[in-house]
């Protein structure tokens, strides 16, 4: 074909490095993804392989509970037992030294796992109130750096008095701090509100619409915004400020070329989610990742079902889509505002009071997040998610194959001309 460049010239990602201050990396990040889809044995095997990987602090004491055995969960529901049938969930309480140990056991055990070249960071979600937003992010954060962890990606909100949660701690210059954004304004804000701080972030990721989790557009708007527009404006106002900040962008990119493409035009690495959503070291049990290979394009939604008010892209499939559980604050309440407020117990309240005496209720505009997501229940993804049955083989069975982070990993980092390597 005359004018394309035969495939042996083209770049792939591994012609470029990350530069994180002195360490040189594979610029693969794998992205958070809460909780405890982005496992501990899939963040080691992105740093084995010398790029980053991801472990995430939501429901840190669920994640504790199921990887160590500890009972912070049923502790928490015995102690707040006599508040079940109440609306009111402001006694509901998190204790600040369980979610340090909690923390700690995750981050540290993780860290001693930890073997090559790579780094280890964790996703701390703003929006993860906690009944206590100031008190339970410091303790989050303080206890991640106390146990060794490389980095931080602050995650879900503006976080415009994170930096200053944390700036005694001995760790503030020396572990990597990063921020999502999904607008220059965001990142701008940011920057203004820590400056007091004298100290700018590691890193920026730039998560544009088509990303999975929680996105950072209004839910009319979402469709409207592109990630490589917003990436070129974040770059072209950094070089005009002359802030040297390594920017990352996130959501779509599906092949090493598409990874190419943004290395290209400046960007320091990409981060990545969804074809990680197959991999064996996923946390996602194996009968939803099977959903996610299934998954048409159509059957994929962005709705405003998150208590949290920022839209969430997920499988329309989801069984968290239209279930009137009972809010349990008691054992969980990760998105419980400072006033003991979450919206969907007014959702569920509201239903239960429309249908009296039903055994059973649906409630359609709002889910419990924090239940849902612990049973694997909210089957969020990425827009490019109908893609991944092209990424592996079919088997007798008629089910798909599952890959190995290490496979997904290094056909993102040597693959060309968009091709996609399949498994042997
Ligand atoms: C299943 C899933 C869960 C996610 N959970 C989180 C999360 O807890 N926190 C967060 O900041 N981003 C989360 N994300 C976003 C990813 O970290 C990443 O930025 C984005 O999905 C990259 O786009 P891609 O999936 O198209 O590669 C999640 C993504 C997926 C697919």
């Amino acid at each position: 074909m005359a004018g394309r460049e035969p495939i042996e010239d083209m770049k792939c990602v591994d012609d470029f490095r990350l530069r994180l201050g002195r360490r040189e990396l594979v610029p693969i990040m794998i992205g958070g993804m809460g909780v405890d889809i982005s496992t501990a044995e899939l963040a080691l095997e992105a740093a084995r392989l010398g790029g980053i990987g991801h472990i995430s602090d939501a429901m840190i004491k669920t994640v504790s509970d199921r990887r160590f055995d500890t009972k912070f969960v049923s502790a928490k529901q015995k102690r707040y037992k006599h508040n079940v049938a109440n609306v009111d969930m402001s006694v509901v309480k998190f204790d600040l030294g369980d979610a340090a140990e909690a923390t700690r056991l995750h981050v540290q055990s993780t860290m001693e796992a930890k073997r090559g070249d790579g780094l280890v960071f964790i996703n701390c979600m703003e929006k993860l109130t906690m009944n206590a937003p100031r008190e339970t992010l410091r303790v989050r954060l303080v206890s991640a750096l106390d146990a060794g962890i490389d980095g931080v990606t602050l995650a879900a909100g503006l976080h415009l008095g994170t930096f200053g949660l944390i700036e005694d701690h001995p760790r503030f210059r020396d572990a990597k701090l990063g921020i999502i954004v999904s607008s220059l304004r965001a990142l701008q804000l940011f920057l203004r509100k820590s400056a007091r701080s004298r100290r700018l972030p590691d890193y920026v990721v730039v998560e544009g619409p088509l990303a999975g989790g929680h996105l950072g557009f209004a839910l009319d708007d979402w469709m409207n915004h592109d990630l490589r527009a917003i990436v070129a404006e974040v770059l072209g106002w950094l070089s005009q400020e002359k802030l040297d900040i390594p920017v990352i962008p996130a959501g779509g990119i599906f092949t090493g070329a598409d990874a190419v493409g943004f290395l290209e035009d400046g960007a320091a690495a990409v981060q990545v989610a969804t074809r990680f959503t197959v991999a064996k070291e996923c946390g996602l049990p194996a009968n939803v990742q099977q959903e996610y290979f299934k998954a048409a394009e159509d059957d994929i939604e962005v709705n405003g079902i998150s208590p949290t008010g920022f839209p969430m892209r997920m499988l329309k499939a989801s069984p968290a889509i239209g279930s009137g559980i009972r809010p349990n604050c008691e054992a969980y309440g990760y998105l419980l505002d400072s006033n003991g407020h979450c919206a969907y117990i007014d959702a569920y309240y509201r239903e239960l009071a429309r249908h009296p005496g039903a055994k059973k209720i649906s409630v359609r505009d709002k889910t419990c997040l924090c239940t849902h997501m612990r049973n694997f229940d909210c089957w969020t993804c990425g827009a490019t998610t109908w893609r991944l049955k092209d990424t592996t083989r079919r088997l007798e069975d008629g089910s798909y194959q599952l890959l190995s982070a290490e496979h997904v990993f290094r056909d993102y980092q040597f693959s060309k001309g968009g091709t996609i390597a399949l498994p042997d």
